[in-house]
């Protein structure tokens, strides 16, 4: 059991088979060596051998469907990888059930960790216009105080009513208009350098970036607070002493003008890719 390879027809669903997403071969990225969600959890208990034996099997089947579709999110582009989710509404609902079983197993989810901090902000006389990018299941929105955020949660599919369906890249807020932005283990497809820059557009100036990653998709940290200078974004501070993840808070210090978006590097993270056994 779990000794399959992930794309073997057996633990691909039919549908998803036909109709995956588009986006560069997983064979050309260079990528994380195992999917680190998988192996985290695998650490705390998932692949328990004291469940029975059935139950064991229903979580390894649930598990593998998560890690084939984590796997195509990070070699997709986000227009793919919505068009696809779009046409599959099921498949995505099955895809963070399998997040949201995983990362049930850890010892710390970062989303909690960003919930903790922006309370920890001192109370302000307006509300705080915060926009979580990739937001799954809005759990920042529907944590924290109404009367002091404003809270607008984006993901490619909605799945529930705290979350606006839309791809992150592109959204119709206003220019210098938020002042947090949040990417908490949502850097995922093949064009984040979009993302970042459409973060930089509707952050106010001196508004906070807030990134949560796993740590295995840095080369190094450095060469990413870098590339973020690049993109109109100082370092505040970062945390690079979790076991698993690393957390940055950046200051939008510019805006990104029409002549450096041509000059700008190219923002690359490594994608959790599984280990093919
Ligand atoms: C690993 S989940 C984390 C969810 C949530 N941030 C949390 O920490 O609980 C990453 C989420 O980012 C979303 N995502 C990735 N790229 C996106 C994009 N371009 N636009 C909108 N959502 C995106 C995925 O759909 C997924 O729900």
């Amino acid at each position: 059991m779990g000794k399959k390879k992930v794309k073997s027809k057996k633990e691909v669903p039919e549908k998803s088979r036909k109709t995956k997403m588009k986006g560069k071969s997983k064979e050309k990225s260079k990528g994380a060596e195992v999917d680190s969600f998988s192996k985290l959890s695998m650490k705390h208990g998932l692949h328990n051998k004291k469940l029975p034996f059935r139950e064991r099997l229903i979580e390894q089947l649930k598990g593998s469907r998560f890690r084939y579709f984590n796997e195509q999110f990070y070699v997709s582009s986000s227009t793919d990888a919505q068009e696809y989710f779009r046409q599959n509404p099921e498949e995505f609902k099955a895809y963070h059930d399998g997040y949201e079983h995983q990362a049930s197993m850890w010892p710390v989810n970062p989303v909690d960790e960003i919930i903790k901090e922006i309370q920890r902000r001192p109370k302000v006389k307006n509300k705080e216009v915060i926009v979580d990018f990739g937001c799954g299941q809005a759990k920042i929105a529907q944590t924290l105080d109404k009367d002091r955020f404003k809270i607008f949660s984006f993901d490619l599919v909605a799945v529930n009513n705290y979350v606006t369906a839309c791809d992150m890249a592109h959204t119709n807020l206003f220019n210098n208009s938020v002042d947090i932005v949040v990417f908490c283990l949502s850097l995922m497809s093949s064009n984040i350098s979009d993302c970042v820059k459409e973060a930089n557009r509707v952050l106010k100036e001196d508004g906070l970036l807030k990134i949560a990653e796993v740590k295995s998709r840095f080369e190094r940290a450095d060469d990413f607070i870098r590339d973020m200078d690049a993109y109109g974004f100082v370092l505040l501070k970062k945390k690079l002493n979790d076991p698993a993840f690393y957390y940055f808070d950046f200051k939008k210090k510019t805006k990104i003008s029409k002549k450096r978006k041509k000059k700008l590097p190219e923002l690359k993270l490594n994608p959790c890719l599984y280990k093919h056994r």
